[in-house]
This record gives structure tokens, C-alpha cells and sequence, in this order.
């Protein structure tokens, strides 16, 4: 007979490790970062290659004053067009006219600010517009972003002469990770190759989708309107979650193609889909209709929710959408969503939220920032045309 009483720790050991919940297992691969949606500012939807010491530094002085910080913007991003050539041993050289003091001197005024970091290359030879990329020097680069004081990283995919977009995109992840620096990486792949499948083990966020337009309906070669945008998530919901987030695009609230009603719907939406929350318009220069849309904080406290569990549609009825996020607290994000012409009325039913009819629940319009009471079995509301009414039900 064996003596059980000395075997028991180690079969009380064996029960336990098979007890673990797989979503308790940390990921090797995972670097810690992004733990929520990442929030911050992009250059290029506003100003393509015309970026600049001045244009950052500025950028970052308003993202303090605009109230943009206080929101939870973190990241200053600058975009393609600040490399221009490598030097005799490889390193990439930012463009000297443009910015005189270098790069590290613009991280660490961004840093004296508060706020972090990031930078833009590509996973082929050259970026999508034409400047030097990282293939073959990637260990070199992300060296020289840690040196720089970089914290983000957007990794485009122009030029690769490959179609293994996921050994591309290790090798840089591999190469950030041993840096020796906490790098947010953004895998800007468009989708084609299906980042969702394998992005979570590589970066934090993986584009799913081409490049957004600033516009309500529009379809042109590379690019496309948020709307359209918008119906390409559905499915890809189980993919995000905290450190690893499905990227519909920055957003192009205030760029000046939509109208503040078509930008307070696709604000809401990113942030009922749990995406990166990165501006791209020109905050130094904000009508206060834009500033009050990007800093909404309960609207941002939706993105920001941390179980991280993307929204999703729950009815559609021709132009009449329902979507639905869950929180933390167990209550949901909601949108009616109006893509007509004309007003409408949308109800939101219980049942479609994922609660029993018969349960009471509060409902509040994270809009209007007012309490609406306790509804049972569905709350129903008029929706302006492209608008949208947002809630938190909370039973
Ligand atoms: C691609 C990306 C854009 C932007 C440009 C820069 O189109 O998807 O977001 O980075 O390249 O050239």
C-alpha cells in the first residue's frame, strides 16, 4: 500500500493545476501593455507627411490643454514620413529639416508633458509612403526606438515582398520584447491576412480592416466610411480583449467631412467596440462641439470598461441597429442606431441585451448625461438620421 498521506500534497497540487481556467493562464507572449484599449493621437489622418517637430510638440502641449489628457489620452503617434534615409550602418535618420532636435528630444518633451510616445515603420523595405522600412534591420530599429524613448510602435505593411504576415510581424514583436523597453505594438496589416487568428500571441491592437475615410458613405480604393467599416467587426468580437484588440482605424472625429451628429455616432461606436481611442484630427484647433465629443468621459469609460469584452449587434432591422456591449458591472453599453434618412424610433428589448423581460433596469443617456428611470422588457427612443441614442442599461 502506498503511503497516500505523502502523496496528498502532490495530488492536491495536480487537482488545482487542472482547476486553473484557461483565461487565468498568463500568455507568454503577452507584454503587459494595453491592458485597455489604447488611447491617444495619430498624425496621419489630419496630416499625412507634412509632420514636424513643431506639429508634435504642439500637439502635445494641447493634448494637456485641450483636456484631452485628463480624458485618458495617453499616446502622441507620429506617423509615416519622419524617416528619410539609414545611415552607413544602418540607422534609421529622421528627417533633419523637419525635426532639427531629433527624435529623442521630442520623446522627452512628450515625456515632460506627461504623456508617451510612439512612432511609425513598416514591415517591408519601404513604408507606404516611400520611406525607408524595417525588413532586415529589425533588431536594430526597435534598439534604437528603446534608446529614443519610444512606447508605441504602428507596423505597417507596404512593400513586404512576403505573405507571411505573421513571421513578419514576430520578428518585430521578438525584437521590441527584447529591447529591453515596454513597447505598445500596433499591427496596421488591414486585415487581409486575418490578424485577429494569430495577433494576440505577436502585438496589442491589429487593424482589421483597410484605411477610414472621413466621410458617411464612401468607397474608394484603399479606404472606406466608418458605417462600412463598422459592418465588417461583426464576428470579430471574440478576438479583443485586454493587451490584444481588434483596430477598426483611427477615429476622424473633427477632420470636417462628416457632421457632429455622423461624429457622435462614430465615436460612440469605437467606443462600444472597444477600439484604440487614437484622435486623429487637429486638437489644437478644436470647435468645442469636437472637444466635447472626444472627452466625453462616461462615453470613454465604455471603451475604457475592464473585462474588455468588445460590443456587438444585437438586432438589425433594416436601418435600425441595436448593439450591445457588456460591463464590468454586469449591466450593457447600448446604441440604437439610425443609418436613414430620416428620424426614427428604435427599442432595445431585453431579451436582446441577454436579461429576462420581466427585470427592471435603470437606463441612463450617456449624452445627454441624464438618468432616464427603470424600464422593464425594452426601452424604446427617437433617433435623429446617422444618429444614435447611447445607454447604459444596468438592471
Ligand atoms: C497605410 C496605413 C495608414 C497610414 C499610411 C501611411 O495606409 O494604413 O494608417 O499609416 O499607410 O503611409
Amino acid at each position: 500500500m502506498p503511503n497516500t498521506r505523502l502523496w496528498r500534497p502532490v495530488i492536491l497540487l495536480l487537482i488545482a493545476s487542472t482547476a486553473i481556467p484557461a483565461t487565468a493562464i498568463p500568455n507568454p507572449n503577452d507584454n503587459g501593455l494595453a491592458q485597455t484599449p489604447p488611447m491617444g493621437w495619430n498624425s496621419w489622418n489630419r496630416f499625412g507627411c507634412d509632420v514636424s517637430e513643431s506639429l508634435i510638440k504642439s500637439v502635445a502641449d494641447a493634448m494637456v490643454t485641450s483636456g484631452l489628457k485628463d480624458a485618458s489620452y495617453q499616446y502622441v503617434v507620429i506617423d509615416d514620413c519622419w524617416q528619410v534615409k539609414r545611415d552607413a550602418a544602418g540607422n534609421i535618420v529622421a528627417d533633419p529639416e523637419r525635426f532639427p532636435s531629433g527624435i529623442k528630444s521630442l520623446a522627452d518633451y512628450v515625456h515632460s508633458k506627461g504623456l508617451k510616445f510612439g512612432i511609425y515603420s513598416d514591415a517591408g523595405t519601404k513604408t507606404c509612403a516611400g520611406r525607408p522600412g524595417s525588413r532586415g534591420h529589425e533588431y536594430q530599429d526597435a534598439l534604437q526606438y528603446a534608446a529614443w524613448g519610444v512606447d508605441y510602435l504602428k507596423y505597417d505593411w507596404c512593400n513586404t515582398g512576403t505573405e507571411d504576415a505573421p513571421a513578419a510581424y514576430k520578428t518585430m514583436s521578438d525584437a521590441l520584447k527584447s529591447s529591453g523597453r515596454p513597447i505598445v505594438f500596433s499591427l496596421c496589416e488591414w486585415g487581409d491576412h486575418k490578424p485577429w487568428l494569430w495577433g494576440k500571441d505577436v502585438g496589442n491592437l491589429w487593424r482589421t480592416t483597410g484605411d477610414i475615410a472621413d466621410c458617411w458613405d464612401c468607397k474608394k480604393e484603399y479606404s472606406s466610411s466608418w458605417p462600412a467599416i463598422l459592418d465588417l467587426q461583426v464576428g470579430l468580437e471574440s478576438y479583443a480583449g485586454p493587451g490584444h484588440w481588434n483596430d477598426p482605424d483611427m477615429l476622424e472625429v473633427g477632420n470636417g467631412g462628416m457632421t457632429t451628429n455622423e461624429y457622435r455616432s462614430h465615436f460612440s461606436f469605437w467606443c462600444l467596440l472597444a477600439a484604440p481611442l487614437i484622435a486623429g484630427n487637429d486638437i489644437r484647433n478644436m470647435a468645442p462641439e469636437i472637444k466635447e465629443i472626444l472627452t466625453n468621459k462616461e462615453v470613454i469609460a465604455v471603451d475604457q470598461d475592464p473585462i474588455g469584452m468588445e460590443g456587438r449587434r444585437v438586432s438589425k432591422n433594416g436601418d435600425l441597429e441595436v448593439w450591445a456591449k457588456q460591463m464590468e458591472d454586469g449591466g450593457r453599453a447600448v446604441i440604437l442606431f439610425n443609418r436613414g434618412k430620416s428620424d426614427a424610433e428604435i427599442s432595445a428589448a431585453w431579451e436582446n441585451l441577454g436579461y429576462p423581460a420581466h427585470v427592471p433596469a435603470n437606463v441612463r443617456d450617456l449624452w445627454a448625461k441624464k438618468d432616464l428611470g427603470k424600464f422593464t422588457g425594452k426601452f424604446t427612443a427617437n433617433v435623429v438620421a446617422h444618429g444614435v441614442v447611447m445607454l447604459r442599461v444596468t438592471p
